[in-house]
């Protein structure tokens, strides 16, 4: 049986408060009812049939369960319930022009909610899922506005995670569930993530320890021509092209001159609180910039860490700076799954910022590391001493 404990509300939630019923929260009146979350530890090898069952209610009476997935912890509500659906965005602080993510057990489950399944869609399910890939695809009328952001289309994800897979099947509806951190904060790689964000807001949270790829899935639209990636993760450009040819990308988020580019693209969306610099450019001279860069900080009596690949450490362990190690930077997957937990570390430590360089190994996992990094940096200081451009 699953271990079980029961956190008190946080009560600082910056909302109104009040003691109404059980899933009153919503985002209409600006009040969030709080709660006590309750935190339910399965193993994600042998997912406990009981606690899987207590979260399936939950999500069936309409409540908010976060539960990991292979990517980051998902906030699930009862995707045809809008009024659970409401209850995430109030959760989360996330404008409800953002569409989520919906979440099915399997290929077959995603019928009722298109209009129809292109050949390449199912090519692409064969081929990826269940996994870390969403598809964006025309929707059916049962798909409430609230999950679309009024869109005609939806997104559709089959995980792959042993307690996704059990509370989909368990639960026998879809799953509505963006990621489970509050709006602009980085996505949560492990439950305490979960709680530390929405602590008091939500009703469960099932805790299977840390995820495995920790960066969010790649979304690929589909009712749209030519096929678009719409933000790159685990699984890469060249695996989807190896299954439909004319895949194209996105333009990066980080050129974005304003508005909003795709739905819920935002440039600055995955960010931490404290300023962060990225550097990019090669090894060599993005690691010389941020030494420099660091030693002019702490001259002005700034404090500083630095986000580093396990091969840069070395070479800073001299400067009086924080340093957190994001892992080898030839080792892509273990720099994914580490990135928003160091992430949140930076920001825990209070410094004045946060310094990182861009990774430059090729892997299909790099683009993904990147975009988050951009989108991480996007509105910090591009370079707060801008430095002569190297020989
Ligand atoms: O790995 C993941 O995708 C995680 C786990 C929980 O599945 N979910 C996740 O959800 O990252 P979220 O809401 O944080 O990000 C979903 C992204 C957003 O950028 C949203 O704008 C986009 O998918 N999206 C959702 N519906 C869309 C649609 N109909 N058209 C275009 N983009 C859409
Ligand atoms: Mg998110």
């Amino acid at each position: 049986m699953g271990a079980r404990g029961a956190i008190g509300a946080t009560g600082a939630i910056g909302v109104d408060v009040s003691d109404g019923p059980k899933g009153n929260a919503n985002c209409i009146d600006g009040r969030i009812t709080q709660l006590v979350t309750e935190v339910l530890r399965v193993d994600p090898t042998a997912p406990d049939r009981e606690s899987i069952a207590r979260a399936a209610e939950c999500l069936r009476s309409g409540g908010l369960v976060a539960f990991p997935t292979e990517t980051v912890y998902g906030l699930g509500a009862h995707a045809l319930d809008r009024r659970a659906v409401q209850r995430v965005f109030a959760a989360k602080e996330r404008p409800t022009n953002d569409p989520l993510i919906v979440h099915v057990a399997r290929i077959d489950d995603i019928a009722p909610l298109v209009v129809d399944i292109p050949a390449a869609a199912r090519d692409l399910a064969v081929r990826f899922w269940p996994g870390p890939l969403t598809i964006v695809l025309r929707r059916s009328e049962r798909v409430p506005d609230e999950v679309t952001a009024g869109l005609d289309t939806v997104a559709i994800r089959v995980p792959s995670h042993p307690i996704a897979q059990a509370l989909l099947q368990c639960a026998r509806l879809p799953i509505a569930a963006p990621s489970a951190n509050r709006f602009s904060r980085p996505s949560p790689t492990h439950a305490a993530h979960v709680l530390a964000d929405l602590g008091g807001r939500i009703d469960m949270i099932v805790d299977g320890g840390p995820t495995s790829v920790g960066l969010e899935s790649t979304v690929i639209d589909l009712a749209h021509q030519p096929p678009t990636i719409l933000r790159p993760g685990a699984v890469g450009v060249l695996a989807l092209r190896s299954v439909i040819p004319d895949v194209r990308l996105r333009s990066s988020p980080a050129a974005d001159t304003g508005g909003m580019p795709a739905p819920g693209m935002l440039s600055k969306h995955y960010a931490p609180a404290t300023p962060l610099t990225l550097f990019e450019g090669d090894r060599a001279s993005t690691i010389d910039e941020i030494v420099q860069t660091a030693r002019r900080y702490r001259e002005r009596g700034q404090s500083v860490a630095i986000l580093a690949f396990g091969e840069d450490l070395e070479q800073l362990r001299a400067l009086p700076v924080h340093l957190l190690d994001m892992g080898s930077e030839n080792d892509p997957p273990a720099v994914a799954s580490r990135l928003y937990a160091a992430l949140r570390e930076g920001d825990e430590l209070g410094v004045d910022a946060i310094l990182v360089r861009n990774i430059t190994t090729d892997h299909p996992l790099s683009p993904a590391i990147q975009d988050r990094l951009r989108r991480a940096a996007f509105a910090s200081p591009a370079s707060p001493f801008p430095l002569p451009p190297s020989p």
